[in-house]
């Protein structure tokens, strides 16, 4: 990239995970990353300018109309003066008005203004950020090209427990180093330095009314460990996943769903990439009515029917596209029996570049266990890996896939 000294410019809005830029502030100067900040006056209301700026050892910008600022240096300038606008935390508030393109202070404004790209990390109550109009924002806000990264899910500062929660400030620093091509000390450049891989894992899980899911048992394991093997290899890694209880890998960006569609929708989204492996067990069905409320007994003793439809296949759907489909597209395939073979009709079936075949029987206790039985399933070639500990199937594999990659590049 440019070879002048790194700078961003941070706005930190109004919420109470403005504390948490502060140390985002300490980190990116740690890393070299020189911080220009912009405190709205919200921001104002939970971290002082003092703090900011002292943090920074630079001004920090606080109003659209404060004429000594824009004396010294106007909100257009300030807007260009980064090569990268982060807004940590980003309240539904800033990203609304993103969305909508107002400006009408300075935070807003020299988002509007910036020719730079700009990376948000979205926090607020979980109601706040499931609610439509804030999924329709953030909706927009990708197609315009914005990078995000969060939120995460976890206990809030308001009691309630959900995603909604600022990523934390050393994955934040990991998303600006995504941008500079850079990477986190300590983790080596490696062969997918540059490269983007998109992985799915664990389970969906489909509603059948408000309280009530089909879902398998899945844990999410094996795909959180290859996530981790892929940022060992020093690829950006984009994690779409299903509901699990697993710790994210440190640099990973986690996309965080729910349903096959919300799946697919995510995995779309992360597109173009280089490598895709589809490790999540996607529940094929989900119920044909949409429940609204809650199924209730009628006393009668009659069990109600659910009516099944089918999902979509994501792995079937990016194999198969003509624009944008990924170099090289990873299958995995959970058998309980004929393995070999109901992995090759798979491979078939979804025009994958190779099928990662597992023994998903009870006695294998692959499916929540800790380990795992592979069979790499090619088009004219099959292999049969030992028993391994799921990090170690994890980093042999992505060996395998970079290796796949590079020949083909
Ligand atoms: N897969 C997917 N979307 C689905 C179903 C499966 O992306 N709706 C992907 C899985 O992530 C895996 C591969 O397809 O990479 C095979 O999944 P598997 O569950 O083994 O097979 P299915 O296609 O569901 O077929 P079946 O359940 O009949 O074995």
């Amino acid at each position: 990239m440019n070879t002048e000294p790194k700078r961003i410019l941070l706005i930190i809005g109004g919420g109470i995970a403005a504390y948490k830029s502060l140390e985002l502030i300490r980190l990116c100067r740690k890393a070299g990353i020189a911080v220009t900040p912009i405190l709205t006056r919200a921001g104002a209301e939970f971290v002082t300018p003092m703090s900011v700026s002292g943090l920074a050892g630079e001004e920090v910008y606080t109003d659209l109309f404060d004429l000594t600022d824009e004396a010294e240096m106007g909100h257009i300038q300030l807007s260009r003066i980064a090569d990268l606008v982060v807004a940590a935390p980003a309240t539904a508030d800033l990203i609304a008005k993103m969305a909508a393109g107002l400006a009408n202070d300075l935070a807003s404004t020299a988002l509007m203004a910036t020719d730079k790209p700009v990376l948000i990390a979205p926090a607020m109550n979980v109601r706040m950020w499931q609610h439509p109009a804030t999924q329709r924002n953030i909706a927009t806000l990708k197609q315009d090209g914005v990078l995000f990264t969060g939120p995460d899910e976890g206990d809030m500062a308001c009691g309630e427990y959900g995603p909604g929660r600022m990523s934390e400030p050393a994955d934040i620093l990991a998303a600006i180093m995504r941008f500079y091509g850079s990477h986190l000390p300590g983790v080596p450049h490696g062969p997918l330095t540059g490269r983007k891989v998109v992985i799915t894992a664990g389970p969906t899980h489909e509603p059948i009314d408000p309280v009530r899911y089909i879902a398998n048992r899945s844990s999410g394991k094996q795909g959180y460990a290859l996530a981790e093997a892929a940022i060992a290899l020093g690829a950006e890694v984009a994690l779409v996943s299903g509901p699990v209880h697993l710790p994210v890998p440190p640099g990973v960006e986690l996309i965080q769903v729910e349903t096959a569609r919300e799946m697919l929708a995510a995995v779309g989204g992360e597109l173009p990439c280089d490598i895709a492996i589809f490790c999540a067990a996607v529940a094929d069905w989900r119920t044909a009515a949409d429940a609204k409320q809650k199924m209730k007994k009628d006393g009668s003793g009659k069990v109600p029917s659910l009516e099944l439809t089918e999902n979509p296949d994501i792995l079937k759907t990016i194999g198969h596209l003509k624009k944008h489909r990924p170099p090289l597209v990873i299958g995995f395939a959970a058998e309980t029996e004929n393995v070999i073979v109901n992995a090759q009709k798979k491979l078939k079936a979804k025009a994958a570049d190779l099928i990662v075949a597992n023994d998903v029987s009870h006695e294998s206790g692959v499916m929540g266990g800790s380990q795992n039985t592979v069979h790499l399933v090619g088009k004219d070639d099959v292999e049969s890996w030992d028993k391994m500990s799921k990090q170690a199937v994890a980093r042999k594999l992505m060996d395998r896939f970079a290796a796949l990659y590079i020949e083909r590049a």
